[in-house]
């Protein structure tokens, strides 16, 4: 399927220079959405996985359909102060500051397999604070995905220790 077509780009948001990547089309579309859920998971599908980490807010909306299909369950990464019970936190850059993830303390156990999943990969600061909030846990991180990778900002790098896949490069 070509993916790219249900992503629309806006133009100056969510300030004047940027480019939005809107997967609202896509998840709009049931076929579209259900496309993407199997193209990410293809190639892990036949792993053991125990649960699929997703970053709030946007990295929430595939995650759990990944979780599903892979038969395993689901994690939530948050910000700051939306997890009810005792979390452990990273911090990560912005263009303008820092800002701050956080998981719960017994949402992976030790030597559990571990996939990530957030929408788009651009400087990869919140992918690096999610990888490293995983391995403080003790979870095996087996890949990290993500719908869309705006290659120019070389996110990859941050997180290249264990496998990067995703499903629509810009
Ligand atoms: C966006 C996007 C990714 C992150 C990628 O989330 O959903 O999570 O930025 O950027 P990076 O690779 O440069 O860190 P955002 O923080 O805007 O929040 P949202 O998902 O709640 O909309
Ligand atoms: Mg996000």
């Amino acid at each position: 399927m070509n993916f790219k077509k249900y992503i629309r780009d806006i133009n100056d948001f969510p300030k004047k220079g940027i480019v939005y990547k809107d997967i609202s089309p896509l998840l709009g579309n049931s076929e579209a959405m259900k496309a993407a859920a199997d193209a990410l998971v293809e190639n892990i599908k036949d792993q053991k996985i125990d649960k699929v980490v997703g970053i709030e807010s946007r990295g929430f909306f595939m995650a759990t359909l990944l979780a599903e299909r892979l038969g395993a369950g689901f994690v939530p990464i948050r910000k700051p102060g939306k997890l009810p019970y005792k979390t452990f936190t990273e911090s990560y850059d912005l263009e303008y500051g820092t800002d701050q993830l956080e998981i719960h303390q017994d949402a992976i156990l030790p030597g559990e397999r571990v996939i990530l999943h957030d929408d788009v990969l651009a400087t990869g600061g919140t992918a690096e604070a999610a990888v490293k909030l995983i391995k403080k846990l003790g979870g095996e991180l087996i890949e990290s995905n993500f719908l869309i990778e705006l290659e120019f900002l070389k996110g990859r790098e941050k997180i290249k220790t264990s496998p990067v896949q995703s499903l629509m490069k810009f």
